[in-house]
């Protein structure tokens, strides 16, 4: 079974709404030709009714960042799935690496808010990863282990299958060092293979599972050309419209 390809801008905290709105419209056109890969971008709370009324009918998707686990309440600076859903978001990113080193978040948090996410008629791109010391240390089986173990906690089959996962090695990000195209092979294998230990062999065929961590237009073929690294999480060259459109074109099968 051929999994389409996915590819995923993470704006991070960049681009306002002027600027994000740009970014949307130049994207838009750029891509305006391809059909073969599925694609968003994770623009800031603040610029996402400019992005989705820009993307509307585009074919490119649109994610938050994050979600709060709950719906609505007293969480003073918070934004709930459901809000972000209103605004025509599709995806939501859950447990990036930076959240769960800023902002301390662990599993079970994160486990929280990919049901919420399902609640609120969202799909969720997981980040898991390790750091440089846990690799170092031969522990990126066990850590991945435990945070797909924790992180995918009480789904349903079906809904594990069609939720993606982003491998972003800790050290990778934003660092200019990637993983090469035979360490993310490795590790997205490892990933698919947990998958079929532990769920139905629909889901480990169906989950697209995304590398994350330094990509750019140069080095985006040769890891997406991998059989187990089905797109890219992409955070610096997202954030130009002709470098992130070269890693979507190098993602066309
Ligand atoms: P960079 O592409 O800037 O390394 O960021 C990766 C990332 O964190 C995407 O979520």
């Amino acid at each position: 079974m051929s999994r389409r390809p996915f590819v995923a801008g993470n704006w991070k905290m960049n681009k306002g709404p002027n600027e994000a709105d740009a970014l949307a419209r130049a994207l838009k056109a750029a891509l305006a030709n391809q059909s073969a890969v599925d694609v968003a971008v994770a623009p800031t709370y603040v610029a996402l009714p400019a992005v989705t009324s820009r993307l509307k009918h585009s074919g490119i998707h649109v994610a938050a960042q994050d979600i709060h686990p709950s719906v609505s309440g007293a969480f003073t600076g918070a934004i709930g799935g459901e809000m972000v859903r209103q605004l025509g978001c599709t995806y939501t990113l859950v447990g990036h690496s930076e959240r769960r080193s800023l902002w301390n978040e662990d599993d079970a948090l994160i486990n929280s808010k990919v049901h919420a996410a399902f609640r609120s008629g969202l799909l969720p791109i997981i980040c898991i990863g390790e750091t440089l010391s846990q690799r170092d240390g031969n522990q990126v089986e066990q850590v991945l282990g435990a945070q797909l173990a924790k992180g995918l906690e009480g789904l349903e089959a079906d809904q594990v299958a069609s939720l993606t996962l982003a491998y972003e090695p800790v050290w990778a990000i934003g660092t200019g060092r990637t993983a090469s195209p035979e360490q993310a092979q490795d590790t997205h294998q490892f990933i698919r293979r947990w998958l079929s230990v532990n769920f139905p062999d629909f889901v480990s065929k169906a989950v697209r599972i995304q590398y994350g961590g330094s990509v750019k237009p140069g080095n985006a073929a040769a890891l997406m050309a991998k059989p187990d690294v089905d797109g890219a999480l992409v955070g610096g060259a997202a954030l130009q419209a002709d470098s992130f459109a070269a890693i979507v074109l190098a993602a066309v099968p």
